[in-house]
């Protein structure tokens, strides 16, 4: 007989079925509670509400465990490259060589963006924030490339994903050069896909770019540690304006609104930010220490603490690692690596910092990685937003395919004023 909890209220008692996942987290089902009882659960923030059943990735933050499509994310950077991550995110296992080369060459026939989305680039105000443009030129590429009636369902939704993956690391290039004053670079067929996004960025007619196998590697290690995350707040983001059957670029754009926020992918600049602001001031990390504690400042650790990592997030290791190879092959050394370092050994010897479990996150590590690289600061959440993709895109299509899934509209207890009545402006004084 299958287990299940029992709620007793109001002398009723009610079971409720337990759902067990295949690594044996357990939940208690309630899509039925409303229904069979009345009552609705109350979760601000949704920490213990499962939104989905899902087969895409596996996260277990006490023991910082992370796997995607049930492979370790440490086997993945090591031997992966981020093209194949996102295919075996989309579809469920590794490509075999064919079908890796295939995909390669769809992604590379969709690489270019309509010329007409240069004169968008050009219009928004100087100093516009990357992110705002990406979010608006994704939920534009609609209009680009509405759909065509001719074709299947199927080969609709494959053209959307090629174009999305393609296209945004070239709309990121793009606004990059724009922002900068700089001719535009295209893609080329020559190259794979994260050298392609380097030569778009740093190639220019007087400067050649010069690529360098170990940077195009961190570039894909960069993007296959951010390619997903299970129900994040971007991904919860996409899946739930996606309920409402947007087409893929608006869901998309909701995602990348999402991850700007500092307390998500935008704490990656905020991060190089604190470091700055600590070398700056003398490199002294105890007054910051100090008042990441303090309860009546609002200042937080950025890079640190994770709603589902009471552990060491295992992106943050690889990431660390990342720190140093870069730089060691680029012969440069970063001063914000030294504080990094140092901000870190202070806060896990805390026992506020152990207590609470608030460990080094990926976002710790990874802006001296793309600083080494020569991502400007105010493109870093880009980067995050590229390398999160295949996860919104696959987290999407899993959403659509769902034969649970539904339209998307969370409850709430009303604790407003009661009924009262209309009073005319004229009889409500001064
Ligand atoms: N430094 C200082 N205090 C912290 C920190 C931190 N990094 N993180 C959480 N706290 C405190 C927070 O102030 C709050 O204190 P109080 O209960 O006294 O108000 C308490 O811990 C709980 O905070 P919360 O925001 O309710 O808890 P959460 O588990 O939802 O927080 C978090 C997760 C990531 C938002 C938070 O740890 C944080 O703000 N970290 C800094 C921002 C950051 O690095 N974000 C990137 C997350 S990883 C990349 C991603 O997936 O987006």
């Amino acid at each position: 007989m299958k287990e299940t909890a029992r709620l007793i209220v109001d002398g009723k008692t009610y079971e409720l079925p337990i759902v067990e996942g295949t690594e044996g987290e357990r939940a208690i089902d309630i899509s039925n509670l409303c229904r069979d009882t009345g009552f609705i659960t109350l979760d601000p923030g949704f920490g213990n509400t499962g939104s989905c059943i899902s087969s895409i990735t596996y996260m277990d933050g006490v023991n910082g465990i992370l796997r995607y499509r049930g492979i370790p994310i440490e086997q993945l950077a090591e031997h992966s490259s981020f093209i194949e991550t996102a295919y075996l995110l989309i579809n469920g296992d590794l490509p075999t060589a064919g079908q890796l080369s295939q995909f390669s060459a769809r992604l590379n026939d969709h690489s270019l963006v309509h010329e007409d989305m240069r004169t968008f680039f050009e219009h928004f105000p100087h100093g516009s924030h990357p992110m705002g443009i990406l979010a608006s030129m994704v939920n534009a590429l609609r209009a680009f490339y509405p759909e065509i009636p001719q074709r299947s369902e199927e080969e609709e939704i494959d053209i959307t994903f090629a174009r999305l993956l393609s296209k945004l690391r070239t709309l990121a290039a793009m606004s990059y050069k724009i922002s900068t004053g700089m001719k535009v670079v295209y893609p080329s067929h020559r190259l794979s896909y994260c050298a392609n996004f380097l030569n778009m960025m740093f190639d220019s007619p007087v400067r050649p770019y010069h690529i360098d196998d170990d940077i195009v590697h961190a570039l894909n290690v960069f993007w296959i540690l951010h390619a997903d995350h299970e129900q994040n707040c971007s991904t919860s983001a996409v899946r739930l304006v996606g309920s409402a059957r947007v087409n893929l670029y608006a869901a998309i754009s909701a995602g990348i609104s999402a991850l700007w926020g500092p307390l998500h992918g935008g704490a990656n600049q905020a991060v190089v930010e604190m470091l700055q602001e600590i070398h700056d001031s003398g490199g002294e990390v105890e007054p910051f220490i100090k008042r990441a504690k303090d309860k009546n400042d609002p200042f937080r650790l950025m890079g640190f603490g994770h709603s589902v990592y009471k552990n060491y997030d295992p992106r943050a290791r690889i990431m660390k690692e990342m720190c140093e190879k870069v730089l060691k092959k680029l012969r440069q050394s970063d001063p914000l690596l030294e504080v990094a370092k140092k901000l870190e050994e202070t806060a896990l010897k805390d026992s506020y910092f152990m207590d609470n479990h608030f460990y080094p996150n990926v976002d710790f590590y990874s802006g001296i990685v793309l600083r080494a690289i020569g991502i400007p600061l105010n493109m870093f959440t880009v980067m995050f937003a590229i390398g999160r993709l295949p996860g919104w895109i696959s987290q999407w299509k899993e959403s659509l395919d769902d034969p649970r899934g539904r339209l998307h509209r969370p409850r709430q207890i009303y604790m407003g004023s009661n009924k009262r009545d209309y009073i005319p402006v004229s009889e409500r004084g001064q």
